[in-house]
């Protein structure tokens, strides 16, 4: 007697109506946060190198990149400034300014887009000499609790100029609390605060740091503030932490060398996570399309759902624009 299979899995999958009807997730453009870099002067579009395809704008510039993440249906916008460098100092004080390139770009685009979601950056290192995302002392180390008095104005100074979102990036224990009460206290009770609950010290990072100009300036390494890839319970702490002081969202990093602190982050906390396909994420896929070893337009589709499929509400992606248009948008 000829047996046959009970059940035949691949039934569901021959056609693509079916394949449809069963997906178990969905990638929209409304899932992706499109980051961008801000540079000084008007009419600017200024290559990087490291990251192919992606751009330093000037403000002007960086508006029209509000404009067309409207018409992609993305909902948010993070923004980085290449502070210019006689700006960096050893106390990273430009961030402070009140009109420094961060926040005249924050207010022109949510001038000319305010439907379109701004999230800043909450760090020092695009303004620091050194290259770290705080104060540092005589033996190069970097203070927490002095940080953590700066981020706060920092980040009081980009809510003021219209930022939606806070990202506090730069690890120190403390700061979601510190600045929650902070935005609190000055009546910006709905700027939400998505913390970079688990940020590794990453090899990823390289392309950033040259987009934001802080390589070649980077004194060390981030190891002594910025988690060890060898610990996933640690990340649960981090995150537990954050929410405990107030954090909206949080955020993975970088991307998909982490889908597992991902999916153990949403399973315990039920929460919004975002994970950051960081910017040596971004240069692996274009340098392999390049090379001929995928397709570039697959590879970016793959990756993106792999996020949501972890558990992310969303993605900070450099493919944003190219992803939106690929999805139809
Ligand atoms: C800095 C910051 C970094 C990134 C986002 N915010 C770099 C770092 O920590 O050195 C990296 C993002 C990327 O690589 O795309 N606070």
């Amino acid at each position: 007697m000829t047996s046959y299979p009970a059940l035949r899995l691949r039934r569901t999958r021959i056609a693509p109506w079916s394949r449809a009807l069963v997906a178990e997730t969905v990638l929209t453009p409304s899932d992706l946060i499109w980051p961008l870099f801000v540079t000084d002067g008007s009419g600017v579009e200024d290559p990087i190198a490291t990251l192919p395809g992606v751009s330093r704008w000037s403000v002007d510039r960086a508006v029209e990149r509000a404009r067309e993440a409207r018409e992609l249906g993305i909902p948010c916008l993070a923004l980085f400034p290449n502070t210019p460098r006689d700006l960096r100092t050893e106390d990273g004080r430009e961030a402070l300014n009140p009109d420094n390139l961060m926040c005249r770009a924050i207010r022109a685009i949510k001038d000319a887009v305010p439907e379109v979601g701004v999230l800043t950056d909450v760090a020092l290192d695009p303004y620091t000499s050194h290259g770290h995302d705080g104060l540092v002392d005589a033996a190069g180390r970097v203070l927490n609790d002095e940080t953590m008095a700066v981020l706060v104005d920092q980040a009081r100074v980009q809510a003021e100029a219209g930022a939606d979102i806070v990202a506090p990036s730069d690890m120190m224990d403390g700061r979601v609390g510190a600045i929650r009460q902070a935005l609190e206290a000055d009546g910006r009770q709905d700027v939400q605060i998505m913390a970079y609950s688990a940020k590794y010290a990453s090899a990823f990072y390289g392309p950033f740091r040259d987009a934001v100009g802080s390589r070649g300036l980077l004194k060390g390494d981030k190891r002594g503030y910025q988690m060890d890839h060898a610990n996933s319970d640690e990340a649960l702490r981090e995150v537990a932490l954050d929410l405990a002081e107030g954090a909206d969202t949080v955020m993975v990093k970088p991307g998909l060398p982490y889908l597992d602190i991902i999916r153990r982050v949403k399973d315990r906390f039920e929460v919004p996570v975002f994970a950051y396909q960081v910017s040596g994420e971004y240069a692996m896929i274009e340098a392999a399309a390049a090379a001929g070893a995928g397709d570039r337009d697959a590879l970016v589709l793959e990756t993106l759902m792999a996020f949501k499929r972890a558990g992310c509400s969303g993605v900070l992606t450099y493919h944003a624009a190219h992803a939106a248009r690929l999805l139809g948008a």
